[in-house]
């Protein structure tokens, strides 16, 4: 089973410490959507991982995914945000959808965030992720394959 995390990470690299973490567990490819080739057929199982800007994952990863995603893909979600309580996954969840693409879970968790004027107070969740939040999201990914063949979807840490 061939996995690619297709990630973008520019605001303070919280999402990339979650893909590396993963990568130093489990066999996966990580493709920088602003360095790499995007090219997914291959893979079996894709994961979209991105911050959070104006409450969806970040422009380029949402076009990306609209030219680059194969149709029928088993794919999972993951985030940094920083606050958590909404799904911020909604918008690519609808992509994904028109693409009939199965969805088997979602991540997420805070990251540090700098944005506009909360850059005067140092941000919010300084010490996010932490080592709990990585550790999450290599567990979760854990659960993802453990089921990929069965087609179960583990609950993930949606919000
Ligand atoms: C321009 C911009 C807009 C943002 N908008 C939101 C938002 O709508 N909701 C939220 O919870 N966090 C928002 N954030 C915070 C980021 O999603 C958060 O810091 C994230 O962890 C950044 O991920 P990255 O370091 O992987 O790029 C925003 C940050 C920036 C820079």
């Amino acid at each position: 089973m061939k996995t690619a995390i297709l990630f973008e990470s520019w605001h303070h690299g919280n999402t990339k410490k979650l893909c590396e973490a993963i990568k130093k567990e489990y066999d996966v490819t990580l493709l920088d959507v602003k360095e790499d080739a995007v090219e997914l057929e291959e893979y079996d199982l894709i994961c979209i991982a991105s911050g959070v800007s104006f409450s969806k994952f970040y422009k380029e990863i949402e076009q990306a995914t609209k030219d680059k995603m194969p149709e029928g893909k088993k794919v999972f979600l993951m985030y940094t945000c920083g606050k958590l309580g909404q799904d911020f996954a909604k918008n690519i969840k609808k992509t994904l959808s028109l693409k009939k693409c199965i969805i088997l879970g979602t991540y997420c968790c805070k990251g540090h965030d700098t944005f506009g004027p909360l850059k005067l107070i140092g941000g919010l969740n300084k010490e996010n992720p932490n080592e709990d939040d990585i550790q999450g999201a290599v567990k979760f990914y854990g659960e993802i394959i453990a089921n990929f063949n069965k087609g179960d979807a583990p609950n993930g840490n949606v919000n």
